[in-house]
Parts: structure tokens; sequence; C-alpha cells
């Protein structure tokens, strides 16, 4: 993956409280493409593998538990400066923090119920987007 994209999913937060469209709306309307896009449920062990980064950190458990209580939508975005430029659209990861407009602060519930995911390097894009989308998949 190019380093124009980022990886992104609404979480189980955000598409059961019906934010799914407005969320899609405001990422495209702020200037990214949509390269792929999927709806789906992760088991718990699939939740825990993308979340493997944080195994050791104390919230894990319930990040697992929650990521994986009901469907979530996984996409690729591009745009240039995409992980800066979406990290910026989405806010704090502690939705208490995330400044006026940005889709956490407009959708967020709490830092783990926190509307959106969105990549912290490139190296993790690739790593992130691959994890649910084949090289077939990404255009
Ligand atoms: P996300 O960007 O998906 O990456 C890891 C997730 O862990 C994060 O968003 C939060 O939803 C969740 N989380 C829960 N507690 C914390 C914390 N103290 N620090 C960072 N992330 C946390």
């Amino acid at each position: 993956m190019a380093s124009n994209r980022t990886f992104t999913m609404v979480k189980p937060d955000a598409v059961a409280a019906g934010h799914t469209g407005a969320i899609i709306d405001q990422i495209i309307k702020s200037g990214f493409k949509l390269v792929a896009m999927k709806y789906l449920f992760l088991s718990p062990e699939k939740a825990g593998q993308f979340y493997a980064v944080h195994s050791e950190r104390p919230f894990y458990k319930d990040l697992v538990a929650f990521m994986s209580s009901g469907p979530i939508v996984a996409a690729i975005l591009e745009k240039d400066n995409a992980i800066e430029d979406y990290r910026k659209l989405i806010g704090a990861t502690d939705p208490t923090k995330a400044e006026a407009g940005t889709i956490r602060n407009l959708f967020a519930k709490s830092i783990d119920a926190n509307a959106v995911h969105g990549s912290d390097s490139d190296e993790n894009a690739q790593i992130e987007g691959s994890f649910f989308f084949s090289a077939f998949e990404q255009f």
C-alpha cells in the first residue's frame, strides 16, 4: 500500500447507532477516496489478532470483547497525507479530548466505543489494510 493510504474501521458502537452513513459521508467530503470497503463481524480471535500489538495493555481484553460485540465496517482510504489528515479528521482517541467537529467528537461514546479506528503510520496502514483485504480487493 502506498504512503497516501490509511486504514479505518467504523466500530460496533457507531454501526449499531446507525452512524455508518454519516461517518462515510464525512470521510468522503473530507477528500478521501474509498479504495476498499467491507461490512463484517469480527470474531474474538480475529479482533485479538488485529489488536495483538496492545496485548500487554490493561484495556486489551475489554477492547477485544467490544470489537467483536457487533458488526463493523472496514475500509482503505486514499488521500495525500492520508495518515495525518485522517487522524485529524477523527480526533483524539479519548472522545472527551477530541476537537469539535471531529468524527469522535460527533459520534463516539467512550475511549473503547470511540466510533472509528485510524492507522497511526504508513507501516501499520499497510499491515491493517492487508489484514482485511487481499491485493485483489484493493484497487
Ligand atoms: P484504536 O485507535 O482503535 O486503537 C486501540 C484502541 O484501544 C483505541 O482506539 C481505543 O478504542 C482503545 N483503548 C481503550 N483504552 C485505551 C487507552 N487507555 N489508550 C489507548 N487506547 C485505548
